[in-house]
């Protein structure tokens, strides 16, 4: 008696299935690709081309067909894949938005390998798909068009990168603010690099201290860094090391060493030729950059500059050198960097010439304006 069970029927399908009638089955199938519009028709698509390779392989297909089945099946992965990132670029998929589960696809794994062999160009496909077609023991794979879609991704990814550090170059931003309104609105940063007003400029320099640092502080990341530039004046250098003490952050005092300052000699004092600069860091930022351990020493020597010749602008204006090596070891391209003081702007430059992110805030719009023509950018 004839067994009816459905594998016994499939296993005749398959035994009976010529090259002609799976041939006519992909071009059905083809047909059908071209009025997919969706995801899930598409993802629908991909399982059953999935089930015809698998047949056209089982019923012992030639090579040209087998390719042919194989064919259809990429045809169809890569459609889900356009589609896929159609939806990413109107912001209608992706992390945060809708997710793999609301849309039934498979795992993200399988998805992210039909958007890299979406990203191939039609003329690449067929240049890969002739090349087999005319080799004997050729054979079309899902594989070798995702490596090369993979390939395509990170040379995108790369360019947009480069695009973005450019773009950055040639923008720090500086908004006219009080530092503490600014700072409440930033995001978190991998870099607080601030030389604030002096105690000389302040009426209760401690009081002043406590009413920003800790702010500031809490927008640095647990991987980032902080320099606070500090006049080496008792009072001054008392208020903030007392923040930093009380809120318990780990940090070092280093100095600013500049043996080329001008004006009159005081009498009995001694004339001050360095300042403060108080270095915190997060429970997880990683070891300093860079490997001249000279760069590295609690002592950094940078002459002031003074003088028009050197292109001095203003008297608080701090070494383009210093802010350079800080911002190198410290930080990583594409980082934040934040000055809420940010006066002739010497940080936010510095830091967007080496590719980071550089967003600060004046409250005096003559020094942003000095800033501004120094090349930062007035929100
Ligand atoms: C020592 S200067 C910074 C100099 C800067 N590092 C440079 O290289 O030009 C301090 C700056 O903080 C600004 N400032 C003072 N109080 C501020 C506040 N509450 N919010 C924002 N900026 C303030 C001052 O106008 C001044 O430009």
């Amino acid at each position: 008696m004839k067994d009816t069970t459905a594998p016994a029927r499939v296993s005749r399908a398959v035994s009976t299935l010529t090259d002609d009638q799976a041939l006519e089955l992909i071009s059905q199938a083809r047909q059908h690709l071209a009025a997919i519009q969706d995801v899930q028709s598409a993802t629908l698509g991909v399982r059953k081309t999935s089930a015809l390779q698998s047949l056209v392989r089982a019923a012992g297909a030639s090579r040209a067909t087998v390719n042919e089945a194989s064919l259809i099946h990429i045809e169809y992965e890569r459609r889900a894949g356009e589609i896929l990132l159609e939806l990413k670029q109107a912001g209608e998929y992706g992390p945060g938005r809708k997710q793999h589960t609301e849309c039934h696809l498979p795992a993200h794994q399988v998805t992210h390998r039909w958007q890299d062999m979406a990203r191939v160009p039609e003329e690449e496909v067929e240049a890969y798909v002739a090349k087999k077609r005319a080799s004997e023991s050729g054979e079309i794979t899902s594989a070798e068009l995702q490596r090369m879609g993979a390939r395509i991704r990170r040379q995108e990814e790369e360019a947009r990168r480069m695009a973005e550090s450019r773009a950055v170059e040639a923008k720090p931003t500086v908004e006219l603010s009080d530092c503490i309104p600014w700072l409440e609105r930033q995001d978190p940063c991998g870099l607080l690099l601030t030389d604030p007003p002096y105690a000389t400029d302040v009426e209760d320099i401690s009081a002043f201290a406590e009413s920003w640092l800790p702010l500031a502080l809490s927008k640095v990341r647990p991987t980032g860094r902080a320099y606070v530039f500090v006049g080496a004046y008792p009072g001054e250098l008392h208020a903030y090391l007392g923040v930093l003490l009380r809120h318990g952050w780990e940090s070092q005092v280093l100095a600013w060493y500049y043996p080329d300052t001008l004006g009159p000699n005081p009498a009995k004092a001694y004339k001050s030729v360095w300042q403060a600069i108080l270095y915190t860091w997060g429970p997880e930022a990683p070891p300093l950059i860079g490997e001249t351990l000279t760069e590295k020493t609690t002592v950094q020597r940078f002459n002031m500059n003074s003088g028009i010749e050197h292109g001095r602008q203003h008297q608080w204006q701090k070494p383009d050198g210093l802010a350079e090596r800080i911002v190198r070891l410290s930080s990583e391209p594409g980082d934040l960097v934040l000055d809420p003081f940010s006066g002739t702007g010497t940080f936010l430059l510095q830091a967007s010439k080496l590719g980071r992110v550089a967003r600060g805030c004046e409250a005096d719009p003559e020094m942003l304006e000095i800033a501004v023509r120094r090349g930062c950018l007035h929100e």
